[in-house]
């Protein structure tokens, strides 16, 4: 009979993973029993405390269904979606920096020509958003696929009225023979991400706020390229800082500037990887 105390019983299950054939699974299944028995040691977890994380897990279980992701948004509020795509998009020099992909993608969205009103109807200051996606040396990127969704005034994703039928601020474009893209679109707004579960008890535990700066979600693809899942951030949103899912990067913020013909303009290139790209 194997005596297992608290320190040998981590050994044990490690050892219980040795005939796994995927060796990949072992690695992880080894390093997060490693990681998880000795986050248990360090803190001294009590049973209580162990309970409460399996209630707390289980309601953010209960809180995943096609309309809300709970456990994305966990692992975004604990930084865990940004440090997975940071290291897994490391940025070439003069490339355009990676961030968080967010809930609120809808494949399928209306694709629009250049010049025309993404907006479709969504409340916000009217605006205009041009740019080029270019490859590293510069070579503008023609036929790229872009896709970019925002919220509203209101900080509301079209998603994110049950009411609403047709795609609102999302769209689809293709860039043009110089990579250069412009559409029409309203000036993106701060807006707190779904907080009403056991993701925002946890924040108001914190003492942590659930706001994102202003962003305007970008994904841009092309054959030969590695897609780009990135923001435009919004210069001087009060949220820059304290982001409540850790995305922002200053390379992703720029000024939407009225112009003297009143017209508030953003003007933003894209710069992809290769496909091969490290
Ligand atoms: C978003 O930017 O759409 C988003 C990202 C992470 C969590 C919630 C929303
Ligand atoms: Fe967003």
């Amino acid at each position: 009979v194997r005596e297992l105390n608290h320190e040998t019983i981590t050994d044990a299950v490690v050892q219980s993973f040795a005939g796994t054939p995927d060796a990949r699974l072992k690695e992880i299944l080894t390093s997060l029993v490693t990681h998880l028995h000795d986050f248990a040691r360090e803190v001294r977890l009590t049973e209580a405390e162990w309970s409460a994380g399996i209630d707390f897990l289980t309601r953010v279980g209960h809180m995943c269904n096609d309309k809300r992701q709970e456990f994305i948004l966990l692992s975004d509020t604990l930084g865990l979606s940004m440090l997975v795509t940071a290291m897994n998009n490391p940025t070439a020099k003069g490339s355009t920096e990676a961030t968080v992909f967010g809930p609120f993608h809808v494949a399928g969205a209306p694709h629009y020509k250049h010049g025309e009103d993404v907006s479709n109807g969504a409340v916000g200051t009217p605006c205009e958003v041009s740019g080029r996606v270019l490859a590293l040396d510069g070579t503008p990127i023609p036929d790229a696929t872009i896709e970019v969704w925002q919220a509203d005034d209101d900080g509301l994703y079209d998603v994110q009225r049950p009411d609403l039928e047709q795609a609102q601020a999302r769209g689809v474009l293709r860039s043009g023979s110089r990579g250069e893209f412009h559409f029409k679109s309203i000036v993106p707004s701060s807006y707190p991400i779904p907080h009403d579960g056991p993701v925002g008890d946890m924040l108001a535990a914190t003492n942590r706020h659930p706001w994102r700066p202003a962003h305007l979600h970008f994904m841009i693809s092309a054959p030969g390229y590695k897609t780009l899942v990135t923001h435009v951030f919004r210069s001087g949103d009060r949220y820059l800082e304290s982001d409540a899912v850790f995305g922002v990067r200053s390379s992703l913020v720029a000024d939407w500037n009225v112009g003297d013909d009143g017209i508030c303009r953003l003007n933003y290139d894209f710069v992809l990887n290769s496909a091969n790209a490290e």
